[in-house]
């Protein structure tokens, strides 16, 4: 019976946390149902559709930039900042933060670093016998005008583990000119990239293919149509031409 009337006691004490957790609840459900609690879900519910919705929208600005020329914007116009580039101040760049570890004349010697005559267009690690770090020396490819804007942005962004401790030239202007006067001193240097004008230019003959698709709308506008026959029972003529939409 002793344990029984534990058991009472133990049931009691049961059914009042019960209740007192009930009791704790019930106001959330209240005040839930009265915006309180409730409010705050339809909030998060609204901040979580409004990040979707900004997301989705940053979605499309992403593609309508990827479609669109808006990429010129994000992207630096090597071309352009080529085409008007001032190779006297490429060359005053270069007596002041390069020549310290670069000859750029022909045959001039190594120093920190290579020679970087005839540079443009040439193989990374282009002069044999410099003691180049592993990256550079295991690097594919050529120093082409892309390349090198930017390697010489950012020399350890751009290979890591490069042994050229240089920080970068951070102004475009300034990698633009000294990228002229590379090529100022590179024998017939591959001319300068066309500046993105001219390649939107290019890509304008595929917008027309774009402009093909437009027509594609002009089959959403007879779905505008669609909302004028409430006109067509006065104009029965536009029946044909909804009929005319399916095809
Ligand atoms: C502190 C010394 C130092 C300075 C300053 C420096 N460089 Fe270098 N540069 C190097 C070294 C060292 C290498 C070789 C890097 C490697 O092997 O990873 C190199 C490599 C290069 C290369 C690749 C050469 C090749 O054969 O592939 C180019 C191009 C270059 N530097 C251009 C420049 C320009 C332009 C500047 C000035 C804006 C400059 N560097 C400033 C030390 C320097």
């Amino acid at each position: 019976m002793g344990e029984l009337g534990l058991n009472k006691i133990f049931g009691a004490l049961l059914a009042t946390a019960l209740g007192l957790m009930a009791l704790m609840q019930l106001p959330g459900l209240v005040f839930g149902g009265a915006g309180g609690g409730h409010g705050e879900a339809h909030g998060e519910e609204m901040t979580l559709s409004q990040t979707m919705c900004s997301q989705f929208h940053h979605c499309v600005d992403i593609a309508e930039a990827a479609s669109a020329g808006a990429v010129a914007e994000a992207v630096f116009d090597l071309g352009a900042a080529l085409a008007s580039a001032d190779t006297a101040r490429g060359e005053r760049i270069f007596a002041g933060q390069c020549s310290t570890c670069h000859t750029i004349t022909p045959g001039g010697a190594n120093g920190t670093g290579p020679n970087l005559n005839n540079i443009v267009m040439a193989n990374k690690a282009h002069m044999e016998g410099f003691n180049y770090s592993g990256p550079m020396a295991n690097a594919e490819g050529q120093w082409s005008y892309e390349n090198l804007d930017a390697w010489l942005k950012s020399p350890a962004g751009y290979m890591k583990g490069t042994s050229m401790s240089f920080a970068g030239l951070k102004k475009d202007a300034d990698r633009a000119n000294v990228i002229a006067y590379l090529a100022a001193n590179t024998v017939n240097a591959a001319p300068f990239p066309a500046p993105l004008a001219a390649a939107e230019a290019v890509e304008g003959e595929t917008v027309p293919a774009e402009g093909e698709v437009v027509p594609a709308e002009g089959e959403a506008v007879p779905a505008e149509g669609e909302a004028a026959p409430a006109e067509g029972e006065t104009a029965p003529a536009e029946a044909p031409a909804e009929e005319v939409v399916p095809t």
